[in-house]
């Protein structure tokens, strides 16, 4: 499927090899890059483990994964969680270096802001893995492992556009992205947009509050700083204030991941919304608890579940194919420019879950016990 690259990433392809974020296509089967040097013990090898945040479900799930995985393989692991804030990430990644750690494995904040210390760690020899999100502006990234970025916002682009077949004009449409400084958001936005975008333009969608971007590369104006609940729930209620009066009804939400649906959904319930048929389409993504309980509430209609324990496991391996000195596993050599270098790419694929599929994906794969979900 052809994809389109969202202008800045365009930009970015006319300066360098490629293109970003979107992966056109995979390597066919597994590729791998370089050798990684010589072998590690892993009993002698520290591996740094980077997080952006504990607010957030998902790095919880994260960070602990991958770190009950190494300490099983016999590596040393420091795990540490940056509360959002880029200088703590800066100085924990330091600290991680000054300690001896071999490998790093990070989950960045911002991903722009960390060439000056990954140069610090490349001068001692340490390999460097991103986790999940791209890192970008520096030579010394050696590897990513992430879900498919754009497609994520495809499958909720393409969930809206598959329920809208079924309703009539006006379908009155609100957008929303990620946090300005994840380089992820505007892959998600972009896979999305590829498919709205046609549809505001050509009328089928109305932007009621008018902040629907008018390109890719303007996803940053309906960006939620931090991808906090608080954020999106205090704009969803001034969008509903101020331009849903008079009985009018908002029809559908795009919402980037859970944390954004869950405030957007505390402030239709403010709104007056109530589950049922005249309830927004709210898509999310990763499958946070409280979110797959709205699912199954009637309060969001979709979430994109990407297993972190898949991440966990692939990143576990490539560390081991470090510290073994031998090739790592990737399948993505082309799409991932991060402004200096193309960096070899594992990409997993992510999975819409709907209420009809939450015991199939979440539980009968022991994401979720029964238990959690309040199912029988
Ligand atoms: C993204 C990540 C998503 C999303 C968000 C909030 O980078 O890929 O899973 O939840 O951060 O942490």
């Amino acid at each position: 499927m052809k994809r389109k690259l969202p202008a800045v990433i365009a930009g970015l392809a006319s300066l360098a090899l490629m293109v970003g974020g979107c992966s056109a296509s995979r390597d066919a089967g597994t590729t791998s890059a370089g050798a990684s040097g010589g072998a590690m013990d892993p009993a002698k090898t520290l591996v740094g483990i980077a997080m952006p945040t504990k607010s957030l479900e998902r790095w919880n799930k994260d960070g602990a994964n991958l770190e009950s995985l190494l300490k099983k393989d016999g590596f040393q692991t420091t795990l540490q969680y940056a509360d959002n804030k880029v200088a703590d990430q800066v100085s924990q990644i330091q600290n991680m270096v000054n300690q001896g750690a071999k490998i790093l494995v990070v989950a960045s904040i911002d991903g722009t802001a960390l060439d000056p210390v990954l140069t610090t760690a490349a001068s001692k020899g340490v390999k460097v893995i991103a986790y999940d999100r791209l890192i970008n502006k520096t030579d010394h990234v050696d590897y990513y492992a992430t879900f498919d970025n754009y497609k994520v916002g495809t499958l909720q682009g393409n969930y809206i556009k598959e329920k809208i077949a079924s309703m009539t004009k006006p379908i009155n449409f609100e957008a929303f992205a990620g946090s300005p400084d994840d380089n992820n958001a505007k892959f998600f936005f972009a896979g999305a947009w590829d498919v709205l975008l046609p549809l505001v333009k050509d009328g089928t969608l109305t932007c009621v509050s008018n902040k629907c971007p008018a390109s890719n590369d303007e996803w940053t104006k309906v960006g939620i700083q931090g991808w906090t609940s608080a954020a999106a729930q205090s704009e969803m209620q001034n969008r509903l204030n101020s331009f849903y009066t008079g009985g009018k009804k908002v029809n559908i939400v795009l919402s980037p991941n859970d944390s954004l649906a869950l405030g957007i959904a505390q402030a239709l319930e403010g709104a007056g919304y109530a589950a049922g048929a005249s309830y927004p389409i709210l898509t999310g993504q990763d499958a946070d608890k409280a979110n797959v309980l709205n699912i199954l509430a009637g309060k969001q209609s979709m979430t994109v579940w990407k297993d972190t324990r898949e991440l966990g496991s692939q990143v576990e391996k490539m560390v081991k194919e470090i510290a073994a000195g031998g090739t790592v596993t990737v399948n993505d050599t082309k799409s991932y420019n991060n402004g200096n270098k193309v960096v070899p790419t594992f990409l997993i694929d992510p999975l819409v879950v709907t209420k009809d599929t939450v015991k199939k994906s979440l539980v009968d794969s022991g994401f979720y016990t029964a238990a959690d979900l309040g199912l029988s």
